[in-house]
């Protein structure tokens, strides 16, 4: 969810800035870019040059260089960030916050940006518990300020109760919740299949196919940015999924695609059949490499199970389940009889006839046919813009 976000992390004069470094580190982790901006006093409880090596970026207090005479623009900063946290908040800056003062680079930026701010307050008990503080407080949730609840315990002054800045671990967890609250499909499980299956010759060989997982890999990114907990069951791939979210599993043959899937299944709300496993597996695997004595070789191979099938034989009520067709010839009609025949809500058509279609390109052209009978064709496009149409079909299907 944060990944690729650009932050301003906005760092106060509290104790609680140690605990910047690690927000930092984690944000840094979770992809996105850091920009810090302190106050005057928070570089007296950390130093810039901690939280500038963990951010790979300048720390920023001054409003002015003054060295060079050049200025730190605030209004830059304010409309480059995606989003502001301020942690630690004290009660002085929450102050400033609620009444619109700026007297430092910090409070200028914030007045400055259109995006959403977080804040997690910092403070002593007693200046957490007054009046003032609480209204401030008030007052910033009525900007539509993001409060992000202080906890309890001992804080620096000895005393005990509300007032210790939420742990940085939390902070991550707490905006990652709600930056995804809004999402179609937040608490949504889904389960993807990517890439091909190896089926076991001998210890070297194997037969494979030319999918190169390209599709399932973008509809399981297109998934987690919808907000989905997304598991990708994964043949062998070099492709690697953006969202750092994202669970995959990898597998090798089809027996362990099988194992992977029912395993995952029983807890998805949505399934994405989109590897290309194997149908055939050698019926004997030789435990020693094969050598080339005979002019000609025989391999003896027996179906695998079909995966889609036996998942579909499972589905319980409000699963989903969508299935993809390759065909060469009779495109829509193997489709529909294999929607039918693996129980599925709808299926993916590729035909190896349409350029730019199938394996290994970085476009795709599909056609969804549904339960209904209704077909709809898309255009020739990106292989993201297809998983978009892809996730699209099934956000209208969960609504319906
Ligand atoms: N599939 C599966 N398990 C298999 C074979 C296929 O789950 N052992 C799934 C694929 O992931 C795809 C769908 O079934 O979502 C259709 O795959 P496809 O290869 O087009 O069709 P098959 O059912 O294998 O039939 P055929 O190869 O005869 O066209």
């Amino acid at each position: 969810m944060l990944e690729g976000k650009k932050i301003v992390l906005g760092v106060c004069g509290s104790i609680a800035a140690y605990k910047s470094a690690t927000l930092v580190r984690l944000l840094v982790k979770a992809g996105c870019e850091v920009k810090v901006v302190t106050t005057a006093d928070a570089n007296n409880f950390i130093t810039p040059l901690t939280l500038a090596t963990l951010s790979k970026n300048p720390v920023l207090t001054e409003y002015f260089k003054h060295e060079t005479g050049e200025w730190n623009n605030h209004v830059d900063l304010g409309l480059w960030a995606d989003l502001i946290i301020i942690a630690p908040a004290t009660a002085n800056t929450i102050g400033k916050m609620a009444n619109g003062l700026c007297d430092n680079l910090l409070t200028a930026v914030y007045l400055s940006a259109k995006c959403p701010v977080y804040f997690a307050p910092a403070m002593d008990l007693d200046m957490w518990k007054h009046e003032g503080t609480q209204q401030n407080i008030a007052q910033l949730k009525s900007y539509n300020n993001i409060f992000i609840q202080p906890g309890y315990g001992e804080l620096a002054s000895g005393l005990i109760g509300e007032g210790r800045m939420a742990e940085p671990e939390e902070i991550i967890d707490f905006i990652t919740a709600d930056l995804k609250k809004n999402l179609p499909l937040v608490n949504k499980k889904v389960l993807v299949t990517a890439g091909p299956t190896y089926e076991a010759i001998d210890p070297v060989r194997f037969l494979g196919n030319h999918s190169s997982g390209k599709m399932g890999f973008a509809i399981a990114d297109v998934m987690a940015k919808l907000g989905a907990d997304v598991t990708l069951i994964s043949g062998p791939s070099s492709q690697q999924t953006k969202s750092r979210s994202i669970k995959r599993i990898n597998v090798t043959s089809a027996a362990d695609m099988l194992a992977a899937c029912e395993q995952y299944f029983t807890g998805a709300d949505v399934c994405i059949m989109s590897a290309a496993v194997a149908d055939y597996t050698p019926v004997d695997v030789a435990t020693q490499k094969i050598k080339k004595n005979e002019d000609t070789f025989n391999i003896t191979l027996k179906k695998t199970t079909d995966i889609l099938k036996t998942l579909g034989s499972k589905k319980r009520p409000g699963q989903l389940l969508v299935g993809f067709a390759l065909e060469t010839n009779n495109e829509e009609k193997h489709a529909t009889e294999k929607l039918e025949k693996k129980n599925l809500d709808f299926i993916v058509l590729n035909s190896l006839n349409d350029a730019g279609a199938g394996f290994k390109t970085d476009t795709n052209k599909i056609t969804i046919i549904e339960r209904s009978g209704q077909k709809t064709v898309f255009q020739l496009k990106t292989k993201e813009a297809a998983a978009t149409d892809i996730c699209q079909k099934v956000i209208e299907l969960i609504k319906a």
